[in-house]
């Protein structure tokens, strides 16, 4: 356990002393700070040296990872163990993009053999849709591709599809249908011809209510469009696990694309739950994200702790949460291409930290898993970055930014990197009551108002990020990204002793909708309900008129 580990004693007195200290005067003592506190990997470039640390602090946290056996860790985790303890199976995402071809084994079967052979079913899918030889039911070519799944089966796929749009050019257009909400059905489906669009429907265990109703949603709207039973294999694909449930809801064995155990859901962007990236980017910018995520797999393996990105930004992760008792993290990535990133972290991050109990059961007395949340720069700054300068709180940031454009336009992309420069810049610095008087004496207010309105501009600095720079968002700079946050996120595991690769917490309310729905939609007595779960039924009942 976190507390248990032999360091956590200097750390906890370390953090005492400086828990205050101004980073301004670390910069001012060491004009090496920002080098020696930078670590670039796979194309990626970390600048970790606006953080509330000094070098014992660094020292003692690497330290902590050593005392948690991070290293062991690691190396479980990628030679396949079952570290997702509760279900017992490895978390192998990380072999799915093995550039390697030296065999890795999973109850005996070489999976790599498995994974070789499934990229090639994606290619050669790919490359029928691509060329023309896949006809929909009246022998017209496939234009659109819908990609029908939740969670994991979704946000990964759609982070990469908006973040690599300028590499779309196959000519093949893929649309998300992830939310059990008749209007994401009819705004997703009502300008595209069934007679030209596939249908994949990715779901790891084929049994996702969100999933399986808008598939149902999709094959009706196919049928109504006149394709018979017989043509559906035509315009339906799945990604499942549960071959057996996908066949039983009507997808033939020779469109089934397998998903794993040992892949968890938010992980399985790099499987086939990727087919309709190799749709819109084409396969070699597909394998080119897996290269980049592999560089960082590389990096995450062998790195010692006190140069390893992700363990780095892992453990300063714990620090703020455990220490300093801050229990939110915001994303700010710098580009129009990567505005899903937030959202996508945030599943990665919480469904697999988000827990209170340590892999062995026992509950822990310390705080896990951070809020995270952000939005795309320099929007924020317009709205919530308010919070961030002068809220009551700090929030540690991770502004991430790539330093060319794919679409310059005159000075904008200069201007749109001035700003994330500067909102870590003014994060750092702050401004002194003294300082916003003067300047308002400066602009000609007399004394007293200058005295009242500084108190209003006075803004504490010395908050903490990270900045993430690299030169290009490219297929391979974004896998690095993404695997990058992956490992932080297990890295921070290993640390608080959880395993992040299950998610029970999501089923209960899973299992009460299912007793919810039938009160809706029947006169079903709601008396075992509490009463504003009663009240809210009743409310639903008026409007349907059921009640
Ligand atoms: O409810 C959570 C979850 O199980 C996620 O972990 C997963 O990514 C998502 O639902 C979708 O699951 P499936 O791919 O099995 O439909």
């Amino acid at each position: 356990m976190l507390k248990q580990a032999p360091s956590y004693p200097s750390l906890l007195a370390h953090f005492s002393k400086i828990k205050d200290s101004s980073m301004l005067d670390w910069f001012a003592c060491d004009s090496n700070r920002a080098q020696t506190m930078s670590i670039s990997a796979a194309g990626l470039n970390l600048d970790f040296s606006k953080h509330r640390i000094d070098e014992t602090a660094f020292s003692l946290l690497i330290k902590l990872a050593q005392e948690r056996d991070v290293e062991q860790k690691i190396k479980n985790q990628l030679n396949g163990e079952q570290v997702n303890t509760t279900e017992k199976r490895p978390a192998l995402h990380t072999a799915l993009r093995n550039q390697s071809s030296s065999p890795m084994y999973v109850d005996g079967k070489n999976i790599i053999d498995e994974i070789q052979a499934t990229l090639k079913k994606m290619q050669g899918c790919f490359e029928q849709v691509q060329v023309g030889q896949w006809l929909g039911y009246t022998n017209k070519p496939i234009t659109d591709v819908i990609s029908i799944g939740i969670g994991g089966s979704f946000l990964g796929p759609k982070l990469v599809s908006n973040a690599l749009t300028p590499y779309a050019k196959t000519g093949i257009k893929v649309h998300y249908l992830a939310n059990i909400d008749g209007s994401h059905f009819h705004e997703v489906t009502k300008n595209l011809n069934p007679e030209t669009t596939l249908c994949i429907v990715q779901s790891k265990s084929f049994s996702t209510q969100e999933t399986l109703n808008n598939a149902l949603a999709c094959r009706n709207w196919m049928s109504q469009s006149g394709c018979q039973q017989e043509d559906l294999s035509k315009h339906f694909l799945a990604v499942t696990a549960n071959n057996s449930k996908a066949i039983e809801f009507g997808i033939c064995a020779e469109n089934l694309f397998p998903m794993w155990d040992w892949v968890g859901g938010r992980y399985s962007l790099w499987s086939a739950i990727g087919l309709p990236l190799v749709f819109e980017l084409g396969f070699e910018n597909f394998q080119a994200l897996l290269d980049g995520a592999y560089q960082m797999d590389e990096h995450f393996a062998h790195a010692p702790l006190a140069q390893n990105m992700p363990v780095i930004m892992a453990l300063l992760g714990v620090w703020y949460v455990n220490f300093y008792g801050i229990h939110s993290h915001c994303i700010l990535p710098y580009d129009h291409y990567l505005r899903i990133l937030p959202a996508h972290l945030q599943q990665l991050e919480m469904e697999s930290n988000g827990k209170s109990v340590l892999a062995n059961g026992e509950s822990f007395d310390y705080q896990s898993g951070a809020v995270i949340w952000g939005a795309v720069g320099t929007n924020g700054q317009h709205a919530f970055h308010q919070l961030l300068h002068q809220g009551t709180h700090f929030i540690p940031c991770d502004f991430i930014v790539p330093l060319t454009s794919h679409n310059p336009i005159e000075d904008f992309h200069a201007m749109l990197v001035a700003n994330c420069f500067s909102q870590s810049q003014a994060l750092l610095q702050g401004k002194s009551q003294e300082q916003a008087m003067q300047e308002l004496l400066d602009k000609g207010l007399n004394e007293s108002d200058a005295k009242e309105l500084a108190k209003h501009k006075k803004i504490p600095g010395n908050r903490p990020s990270s900045t993430l720079y690299f030169d290009k968002l490219t297929p391979s700079s974004l896998g690095a990204l993404i695997a990058l946050y992956e490992h932080k996120v297990a890295a921070q595991g290993m640390i608080w002793g959880i395993n992040s690769f299950d998610q029970w917490g999501v089923e209960l309310g899973k299992e009460l909708g299912n007793e919810i729905l039938p009160l809706l939609t029947s006169d079903i007595d709601t008396c075992k309900q509490d009463s504003s779960t009663q009240s809210l039924i009743q409310a639903f009942k008026r409007v349907h008129k059921h009640g």
